[in-house]
């Protein structure tokens, strides 16, 4: 889905396919150098970091492995308290791995840090994130996101994975989604 074929939606774009697919590679060299010679294990968190985890591992030069993990958050009221359940946990194990984080977007950041404490008791080599976006809370939370696509402003944003009532993922780029479509 192109970002023209829900232009009416969206009250802004703030990123083409274009930018994020340029960005993406470019967090992709960083990670091919980061990680020579130590095959990382790429863990995306479902369901929005399947088109970051896409395109982030074909722009490897290097070898990956990935593994998916399933969190529910139990909605908003308890999310702040930063407790989420494992509804599907990884398929390998972390002991001894270098262990790369994939998300779509760092909101809260309670998402992150609770997995991040829940996989370094599981004793990987390391522990890092790469996240398609950031939002400033989470700079707040102190949520260290070593990878990070973009910073962008505290909007209901939708596209390149992130969804409202489940549509919008399969959207190329990222935009802002019109009040007039949710309210
Ligand atoms: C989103 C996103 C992160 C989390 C970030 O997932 O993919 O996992 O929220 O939020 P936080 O920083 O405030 O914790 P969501 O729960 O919407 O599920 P989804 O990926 O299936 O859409």
């Amino acid at each position: 889905m192109n970002l023209d074929d829900v232009r009416s939606d969206l009250s802004q774009i703030l990123y083409t396919e274009a930018q994020i697919q340029a960005r993406v590679e470019e967090l992709a060299a960083q990670v091919d150098e980061d990680y020579a010679g130590r095959d990382p294990l790429l863990v995306g968190i479902l369901n929005g970091a399947v088109m970051m985890m896409a395109d982030l591992s074909r722009a490897l030069t290097i070898h990956c492995e990935m593994d998916w993990m399933a969190i529910s958050s139990y909605g908003s009221g308890i999310a702040s308290s930063g407790v989420v359940r494992i509804l599907k946990d990884m398929n390998v194990s972390v002991v001894d791995r270098h262990v790369l984080i994939v998300e779509d977007i760092v909101d809260t950041g309670l998402t992150l840090s609770y997995l991040i404490e829940n996989l370094r008791s599981r004793n990987p080599a390391s522990i890092e994130v790469c996240a398609g976006f950031r939002k400033p809370e989470a700079a707040r939370n102190h949520v260290h996101v070593k990878y990070l696509g973009f910073d962008i402003p505290s909007d209901f944003v939708v596209g390149y994975g992130l969804d409202y009532a489940g549509r919008y993922r399969n959207l190329k780029g990222l935009g802002v989604l019109s009040p007039s479509v949710y309210s």
